[in-house]
């Protein structure tokens, strides 16, 4: 693990993919037990606003605020000023913004965060998407594989001040070997086993995704579709906490 929280956060992260407020804190509600932390992303941020984090930590959540910023280094850095505002836990940022641009939000983080006494938010670097494959990383003119970009990636992220990385099974235990233990790994594509991927093209258990080298793993539909959504969760948080380093 790379860092240590006070009090210690339980590794699930629930990822609240939906328009609505209220039934994202429904679901939230039913597994208060198993989780301490949401990921609000693109959609519920774009559907509620702020209104969404202020309301999930009030219910005592804390947030993942998954935006994942890329513009100019000065706009990246502005947006992330504001973002401070809301003291999530964690903020993504695109890696294929460039050092500059990691660099810039690093240091706007901490300046804002140092001037006002606001917690300061763990920045957490997205490399390359899970909708991305060979053809599609060639066709935007990259021409390596996906590993060899995620690793690039991810090494530029540790040099330009982020704190973690988001990391698809299929990428964490490479990423961990590449980085140290220095960072933080948030692990999407997180299954029970015998359940439906959905759309995720690679999935992994929560043992073997933390055995590899996760600190975090984002579960949503399994959780959130489930009629039985606390159960599902214990038994995933079960598994995940049974944890081994040995990667
Ligand atoms: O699949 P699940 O509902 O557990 O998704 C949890 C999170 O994983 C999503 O919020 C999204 O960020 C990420 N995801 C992904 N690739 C997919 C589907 C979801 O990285 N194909």
């Amino acid at each position: 693990m790379a860092m240590t929280f006070e009090p210690a956060l339980k590794p699930l992260i629930l990822a609240l993919d939906t328009p609505d407020l209220d039934a994202a804190r429904r679901i939230a509600g039913r597994v208060r037990e198993q989780v301490d932390i949401v990921k609000i992303g693109l959609q519920l941020f774009s559907a509620e606003g702020r209104v969404a984090i202020d309301r999930l930590k009030q219910d005592g959540f804390e947030v993942f605020l998954d935006l994942k910023l890329i513009d100019i280094p000065n706009t990246v850095a502005a947006a992330c000023r504001a973002l401070c505002e809301y003291e999530p836990l964690m903020l993504t940022v695109h890696t294929m913004g460039g050092q500059e641009m990691m660099r810039a939000a690093a240091a706007a983080v901490a300046g804002k965060c140092g001037e006002t006494g606001l917690r300061r938010p763990l920045l957490i670097g997205v490399t390359v998407l899970t909708s991305f494959d060979l053809l599609t990383l060639k066709k935007v003119g990259i021409p390596d594989s996906v590993e060899e970009e995620v690793l690039r990636l991810a090494v530029l992220a540790r040099d330009s001040g982020m704190d973690g990385l988001v990391t698809s099974p299929l990428e964490t235990l490479p990423v961990r070997r590449e980085v140290g233990e220095e960072m933080l790994l948030v692990t999407p594509g997180v299954r029970p086993k015998g359940a439906k991927k959905d759309d995720q093209k690679r999935v992994a258990s929560p043992r073997e995704a933390m055995r590899d080298g996760a600190d975090f793993l984002v579960v949503g539909r399994p959780i959130t579709t489930s009629e039985q959504p606390a159960e599902v969760a214990a038994s995933m948080l079960e598994e995940a906490t049974t944890r081994t380093t040995d990667y």
